[in-house]
């Protein structure tokens, strides 16, 4: 009976083994329900445009399973589009117990790709903070992992772009990540000023004046923060983690807010960001938290396309039912397609 089932599982081993490599793709699960496979990327070198290699791009992604297909995508973008693809350093953050499957699948689609993978270790104790909130999705912890880039990252590591992983990159990474911090700016993104700021709390928060009063003498603007430049040295000197944690902790208490991980940040950093150019995070292309659908283009450059929202172009194109936006993410889609 024994010998009857590791034979069973030896022959599926086996079998197994030739499909992989006969069809010389990447399969994956069962962490990845779809059972995606990929193929593997285009090696990108340094070409003769690249000025100073020796500069070392850091970036920051989380990688899960839901995802995932959008995290190869975004970073085949940005490789893509690099003047020195050989010079930047990805950091992915994972759950702890999918790291090692994770890393198997990013070293297998980008064979010589410089990264890590960061377990995220404070799973845990962001489970205890996070209050629900209006899309289940933004409750997942590894949202919350951007406010803990300057304890998960190497303490040698200085500045940091964090992007998400709906996102796709059509510029070269290397002029977003230049971005000058000025003054004693931590953090750098683009800011929408014509969003009505105040409907990002709720009336509680507002009508106390000791709350309400950190926005005093600013003028804090709406922010996305799937796309930041994080200046991680004055992150880590002014402790800023504990600073979001904090209105975590009140936002547990007393709620003050619907969303999830973008309010606390706007409370710390609102009315204090550097304002980067509105091409680099072209967002809202999956909709709005509420509802899956369709948005064109702002009018302008576009060097970052992100499909934060509801909406996710492979859904959508897996469907049959793409968005026209959708076609623009198609071309970097590293899923394998059977011919
Ligand atoms: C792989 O990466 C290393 C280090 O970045 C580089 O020296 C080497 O040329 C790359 N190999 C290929 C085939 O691109
Ligand atoms: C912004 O939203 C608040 C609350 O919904 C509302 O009272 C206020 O009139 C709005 N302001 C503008 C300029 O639309």
């Amino acid at each position: 009976m024994i010998h009857h089932r590791i034979r069973q599982s030896f022959i599926w081993a086996l079998t197994l083994a030739l499909l992989l490599s006969a069809t010389h793709s990447i399969r994956i699960f069962p962490q990845d329900s779809t059972n995606t496979e990929y193929t593997e990327a285009p090696i990108y070198n340094n070409g003769n445009q690249c000025q100073n290699p020796s500069l070392i791009i850091h970036i920051a992604m989380t990688l899960d399973s839901k995802y995932l297909r959008g995290s190869i995508a975004s970073v085949h973008s940005i490789l893509k589009h690099a003047s020195c693809p050989q010079s930047i350093h990805f950091h992915f953050i994972t759950a702890t117990s999918a790291a090692f499957d994770l890393n198997n699948v990013v070293e297998s689609v980008f064979p010589n790709l410089s990264f890590e993978i960061h377990p995220f270790a404070n799973e845990e104790k962001i489970k205890q903070l996070i209050s629900h909130s209006i899309r289940p999705a933004l409750e997942e912890p590894l949202n919350y992992a951007r406010i803990y880039l300057s304890e998960i990252l190497d303490s040698s590591v200085a500045r940091v772009v964090y992007i998400d992983s709906d996102t796709i990159v059509v510029d070269d990474i290397r002029n977003l990540w230049s971005t000058a911090l000025t003054g004693s700016r931590v953090i750098g993104a683009p800011e929408y000023c014509n969003a009505n700021f105040t409907t990002y709390f709720n009336n509680g928060f507002w009508a106390d004046p000791v709350l309400s009063s950190v926005f005093a003498g600013k003028r804090p603007c709406y922010f996305n923060t799937g796309v930041m430049v994080i200046d991680l040295e004055r992150w880590r000197k002014g402790d800023y983690t504990k600073r979001i944690e904090g209105w975590m902790e009140i936002q547990k208490q007393r709620r003050i807010y619907e969303l999830g991980s973008l309010p606390p940040f706007m409370l710390v950093f609102g009315g204090d960001i550097e304002g980067i150019d509105h091409r680099w995070n072209q967002h809202g292309l999956g909709g709005d938290n509420l509802v899956n659908s369709c948005r064109s283009l702002h009018p302008g450059r576009v060097s970052l396309l992100h499909w934060s929202g509801k909406g996710k172009p492979w859904v959508r194109l897996d469907r049959g039912s793409p968005c026209p936006v959708d076609l623009l993410w198609a071309p970097y889609d590293l899923r394998r397609t059977n011919m």
